[in-house]
């Protein structure tokens, strides 16, 4: 079995590397494709060697653009490669132009995508990122989805529960590998070092680079205002790309660089930042892949979006969404650093993203289904028999594996009277309404 992986930006680059080690360990035939969308080496290189994975055997160099032109680039550059190289299984992961491109490509050359970090919605049309994520998830194979509740919007949308694979956040699993080892090592980058990060308190640690945010002067203005009257902590920003171009062309960077209790820095590598986070109070974020870090290091988060595509994260009392809205960020910031109670109910919310052993899950997956051969694409060659999706209540106790296997059918929801279920083999389906598939054979 040969399988490629397709990453391109810094978080594809942290989220896949649980997942390059697995299919190593597998002694599994790889190559790994970077699109270069992230090219600097803070933004890149330094990925890789902090989380010690091989340089990719192709880099495309999309560089940056217009979404229009990076995406063109990398499907004629994926697709060269793939015509190349035949993998049985292409995996992309999270909602990045790689992740479109990658997938629209193998849909067409009739390669099986395996979507790492499948089913996450916005329900925000207005971002790039919910439009790739939703445009792969039509074209791909195999879910590896972080959580049960990411798996119910993809059900929701009528995608079948056969090829959903439950298995955690590859997050959790790179959180815990680098944690320890950045602890033992200490900080290396230059510019936490001068900050004698050892003995400073009251962290809070700031990212943000969503177009949404950063692109708009009055929002990036808003979080400013509010950066000021956080005197009491001591605010480090490692500053994306994106973000340092759009202060400054908005005529912002210095008067946010001048206060005294904001430290702006370079981005900085993996290991340093884990160890940044896990020191801090709090972090301020508009990031994804921070969101689910955050909970998993038990540091209290505020995200700077009005809506989340981890609304887990929310639900399980680890992250309250503040928008650019100067009050909600002051207010909250405030408990978080004066009210013990509020911090520590915060800090103890329950990780909704696995125990760190999402990458085992998908590979395992992934040679299960080489196989049985599922991961041949090919137009089918059985006259279709199931033409209707039936719907009933059961009123027994009965499983869905048992259902399942006594009804030849495949169950694609279970509703309990109040929300959906994801339906699980051991859920008790008494007293629910299913959806499901009948088959004759
Ligand atoms: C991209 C992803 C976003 C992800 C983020 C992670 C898409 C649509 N967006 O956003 O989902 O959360 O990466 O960080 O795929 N730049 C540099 N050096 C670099 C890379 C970028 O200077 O190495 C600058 C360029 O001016 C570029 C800008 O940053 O125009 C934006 O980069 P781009 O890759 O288009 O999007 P991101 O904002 O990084
Ligand atoms: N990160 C890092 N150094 C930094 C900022 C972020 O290593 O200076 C890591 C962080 O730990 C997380 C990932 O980058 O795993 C998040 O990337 P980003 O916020 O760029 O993208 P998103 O997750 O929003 O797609």
């Amino acid at each position: 079995m040969k399988i490629a992986t397709i990453l391109g930006t810094r978080p594809e680059i942290i989220k896949m590397a649980p997942i390059i080690d697995e299919i190593k360990e597998n002694n599994i035939d790889q190559i790994i494709i970077h699109t270069g969308q992230h090219y600097d080496q803070e933004m890149s290189d330094n990925f890789f060697r902090d989380l010690e994975i091989p340089t990719p055997d192709y880099n495309i160099h999309v560089g940056s653009g217009t979404h229009g032109k990076q995406t063109e680039h990398m499907m004629e550059g994926i697709e060269e490669i793939l015509l190349k190289e035949k993998p049985d299984i292409v995996l992309v992961q999270g909602d990045t132009n790689a992740v479109l491109a990658g997938a629209l490509v193998c849909g067409k050359l009739h390669i099986a995508v395996g979507h790492v970090e499948a089913g996450l919605r916005s329900f925000d049309m207005t971002m790039p990122e919910e439009i790739n994520r939703r445009v792969a998830d039509i074209c791909s194979t195999m879910y590896f989805i972080p959580t049960e509740n990411s798996a119910i919007n993809l059900l929701s949308e009528g995608f079948s529960r056969k090829n959903l694979i439950i298995t955690g956040n590859t997050v959790v699993d790179a959180c815990f590998r680098h944690l320890e080892i950045a602890k033992k090592r200490g900080f290396e980058e230059e510019s936490l070092k001068n900050l004698d990060m050892n003995n400073m308190e009251n962290i809070l640690t700031l990212t943000m680079h969503r177009a949404e945010n950063v692109d708009v002067k009055e929002r990036v203005s808003n979080i400013i205002e509010a950066l000021k009257e956080l005197g009491d902590m001591n605010v480090i920003f490692p500053i994306h790309p994106r973000t340092k171009n759009m202060l400054e062309k908005f005529g912002l960077f210095d008067e946010l660089n001048n206060l005294k209790h904001v430290h702006i820095v370079k981005p900085i590598g993996y290991l340093d930042f884990l160890l940044l986070t896990s020191k801090s109070t709090l972090i301020l974020t508009d990031s994804g892949g921070l969101q689910e870090e955050a909970i998993t290091l038990n540091v209290p988060a505020l995200t700077l979006r009005y809506n989340t595509e981890r609304p887990e994260t929310v639900t399980a009392g680890g992250n309250i969404l503040v928008g650019s809205n100067k009050k909600a960020i002051l207010e909250n910031a405030t408990k978080i650093l004066n009210d013990k109670d509020f911090a520590d109910k915060m800090k103890n919310a329950i990780n909704p993203y696995g125990q760190g052993d999402a990458a085992k899950k998908t590979i395992n997956a992934i040679k299960k289904y080489y196989e049985k051969g599922l991961l041949n694409i090919s137009a089918p060659e059985e006259i279709m028999t199931s033409f209707k999706r039936k719907m009933t209540q059961i009123t027994e106790n009965i499983t869905v594996n048992e259902f399942e296997s006594n009804e030849h059918s495949l169950i694609h929801m279970a509703f309990d009277g109040e929300e959906m279920r994801f339906p699980k083999d051991e859920l008790n389906l008494n007293g629910m309404i299913i959806f499901y598939d009948k088959y004759d054979n």
